[in-house]
């Protein structure tokens, strides 16, 4: 059942903390994060997390978290993203769920999750917030969480207003914080992992790669829309309504943009931008169908792997940088 990668090793606060083989985290993914990609994940040795919204209801949760525990005997966490919403799902009985399913790793995104860290870690679980800014970051610390993912603006999904990269989004946040750094955004490769760790980072965290491989389970001409793609394929959706969100360019998103930049309000767009269209795209592989997040690092995205092909290849890859490109390049001259 497991499979174990041959790369090298890389040891990070990250790899301790979460009890994990290598510093690669496969964050949450509406619609995407289901058991057979996280226990793919787990059993290549990163973080894979289930995205808890994608389950209806927390009794589905708890089915899927069983489904993913018999496929993988490795850790695998839950991804929990905290929507402003007027009828906000019943977060209180998913974390319940998630605690009593003996959940040790949690993910958390969108809203500040002061109230939810409060009950998760006294029952033992790790959290990692997601954010997409320095102060979001110093504030999660203070919550006392274990470990921040800092969202630069090339990521996929929601990028916060701010419009700062990775580039100086990472080494600032790992400046600024004690606990492990997750680098997210924009990462997709070899280069990427070891230029994250360069920055500052414990790990790095993927969703268009990991979008992007067999176990993945969306429609095939998904995955290949995406090898096709470039890193110019993506539009920003909701600016004007200050909820930013990158997904990918195509007529429905396109369609989003103008008419809002035309001073158009969220309700004359709802029909285009609901979840059941974007669900549909994954499952007949029809990309203009609805609305569907993609990163930039789409255009890092050359092929369709298995997660264990994927990993390995990354880790491989960055042994070379470290030890070949780089190591070179310190080689003092006579
Ligand atoms: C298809 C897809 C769905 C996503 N859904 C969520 C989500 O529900 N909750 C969340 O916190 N992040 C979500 N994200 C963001 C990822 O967890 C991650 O932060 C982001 O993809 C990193 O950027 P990258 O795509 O360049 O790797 C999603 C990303 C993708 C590609």
């Amino acid at each position: 059942m497991t499979e174990t990668t041959t790369g090298p090793v890389l040891h990070t606060r990250f790899t301790e903390t979460f009890g994990v083989d290598h510093p690669i985290v496969q964050g949450g993914m509406q619609w995407v994060g289901r058991a057979e990609l996280v226990a793919a994940v787990a059993n290549a040795g990163a973080l894979g997390c289930l995205t808890m919204l994608t389950q209806p209801t927390p009794e589905a949760l708890v089915k899927e978290i069983a489904r993913t525990r018999d496929l993988t005997d490795r850790p695998f966490g839950v991804n929990f993203t905290i929507l402003p919403s007027i009828s906000p799902p019943p977060y209180a009985e998913y974390r319940d769920a998630i605690i009593e399913s003996g959940i040790t790793i949690v993910e958390t995104a969108g809203n500040a999750p002061t109230e939810h860290v409060e009950v998760f870690r006294p029952a033992g679980v790790k959290v990692i917030h997601k954010c997409t800014s320095v102060r979001h970051a110093v504030k999660a610390q203070e919550l006392g969480v274990d470990a921040v993912s800092i969202d630069g603006f090339e990521c996929a999904g929601h990028p916060g207003e701010d419009d700062v990269t990775g580039l100086v989004l990472i080494p600032l946040t790992a400046q600024r914080l004690d606990i492990p750094v997750i680098a997210s955004g924009g990462i997709a490769d070899a280069r990427g992992l070891v230029a994250a760790l360069a920055l500052g980072a414990d790990a790095v965290n993927m969703g268009t790669r990991f979008l992007c491989t067999v176990e993945s389970p969306v429609h095939h001409q998904v995955k290949e829309a995406i090898v096709a793609a470039t890193e110019r394929d993506t539009e920003l959706i909701f600016r004007p309504l200050r909820n930013t969100a990158r997904v990918a360019s195509n007529s429905v998103s396109r369609e989003v943009v103008a008419r809002l930049e035309e001073g158009a309000v969220f309700e004359d767009v709802r029909h285009l931008v609901a979840g059941a269209r974007g669900k549909q795209v994954y499952e007949v592989g029809d990309t203009d169908l609805g609305i569907w997040s993609v990163g930039q690092s789409q255009g890092l995205v050359h092929d369709i792997p298995t997660v264990a092909e994927l990993v390995d290849r990354i880790l491989g890859e960055a042994g070379d940088i470290i030890s070949g490109r780089l190591a070179a390049m310190t080689r003092t001259s006579i």
